[in-house]
């Protein structure tokens, strides 16, 4: 078979592989039928994540069908239509337990393309399969199933209910990529009034129109805090949702915050970040960090399939697994093509 095999910074290739087998009892062996490309595999191309060696194939969403179950699996079996989560559950541990799969302790967690062979291939081992995959509802159709395998669980856990966005909220998201637009999205199922958009690409900011911002402001031009503390009587934003990743947007977002205010920090960072609490010790903030559960994972399929998140708005561009070149290339330079999420699907 083959799979998107990293070889190192700056280097991938639609390589031929061994097809994966059953190693463990738990396991599951899954067709891809879709995939995509996250910001996270960008940035292990650049080399910023060094747990992932040279060999590994990319990528932790999926939707496909099951093609072989090791001998304890008990949720799905050969031929079923799967979801498979970027998070990996052993069901088992403290963490498990407490719906914190991104911190399990027994082997899961964050393991698909990055410990372990991922999802940008014909075929993939999915360990646990019966805590990590998902039957698709009847109905439902790949590419909707498939933002829930990373973009909507994170926005929704990690910036919406981490950050506590209650009705009548004023919500201010730095950053408008796929996380971001997906926090618009979920922060929009709890009647805020108003979502400020913040973002410097104009095209960002169109699509941030799109998902349901009611104020966006390019930060090139027009100062986001000022622009907040217009809409709130001075105050500033009741949650401000960091989904970027770099220092300067979670400083801002402590910034956009009002005194008691929620800071949910979603973006992945590589550098530090100063926190000036010599401003903010006495502004009972509370700043909230974490790794995506995937807890809320049977919640957002229901919201998805009764249409109350239309998940497909985030889909610019469609290729077949064979072109995963193209695909890397259009991800990688959004302001020039526009792209959201690119689906590769299976040439049927
Ligand atoms: N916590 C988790 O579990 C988790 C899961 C998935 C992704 N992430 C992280 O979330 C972050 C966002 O992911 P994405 O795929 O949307 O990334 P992205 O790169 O597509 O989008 C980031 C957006 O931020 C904008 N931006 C950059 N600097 C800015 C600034 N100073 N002010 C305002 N906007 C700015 C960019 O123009 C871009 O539109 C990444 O760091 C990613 O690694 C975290
Ligand atoms: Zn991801
Ligand atoms: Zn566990």
């Amino acid at each position: 078979m083959r799979a998107l095999v990293y070889s190192g910074p700056g280097a991938r290739a639609w390589a031929k592989v061994p097809k994966p087998g059953i190693l463990a009892d738990t396991d599951a062996i899954v067709r891809v039928d879709t995939t995509t490309i996250c910001g996270t595999d960008l940035h292990i191309l650049k080399g910023d994540v060094p747990a992932v060696a040279a060999g590994r194939t990319l990528g932790h969403e999926a939707v496909g069908t099951v093609d072989a179950v090791g001998s304890s699996v008990r949720a799905v079996k050969a031929g079923d239509r799967v979801l498979v989560s970027c998070i990996t559950s052993c069901g088992t541990c403290r963490y498990c337990r407490d719906g914190h799969a991104g911190q399990c302790l027994g082997g899961g967690g964050w393991i698909l393309g990055h410990k372990i062979n991922g999802t940008q291939a014909e075929y993939v081992r999915v360990p646990f399969a019966d805590m990590s995959t998902y039957r698709v509802p009847p109905g439902a159709d790949d590419e909707d199933v498939l933002m829930l395998a990373d973009i909507l669980p994170t926005s929704y856990e990690v910036g919406v209910l981490n950050g506590g966005v209650r009705p009548g909220d004023v919500v201010a998201v730095v950053g408008s990529g796929p996380i971001g637009l997906s926090a618009i999205a979920c922060a929009r199922l709890f009647s805020p009034s108003h979502i400020v958009a913040i973002d410097l690409a104009e095209a960002r900011l169109e699509a941030a129109k799109q998902f349901g911002a009611d104020v966006t402001v390019n930060n090139t031009s027009q100062d986001p805090v000022e622009v907040v503390r217009s809409l709130t009587g001075g105050l500033g934003a009741d949650v401000a949702i960091e989904a970027v990743g770099v220092p300067a947007a979670f400083e801002l977002a402590v910034q956009l915050s009002r005194p008691g205010g929620r800071i949910a920090n979603i973006g992945m960072h590589g550098q530090p970040a100063t926190l000036h609490l010599e401003e903010q010790w006495q502004r009972n903030i509370t700043i909230t960090t974490g790794l995506v559960d995937g807890y809320s994972t049977p919640t957002l399929m229901r919201l998805v399939s009764s249409l109350q998140i239309d998940a497909k708005r985030f889909i610019t561009h469609r290729f077949s697994l064979g072109e995963f070149g193209e695909a890397y290339d259009v991800f990688a330079r959004p302001a020039e093509t526009g792209a959201l999420k690119v689906v590769l699907s299976r040439e049927i």
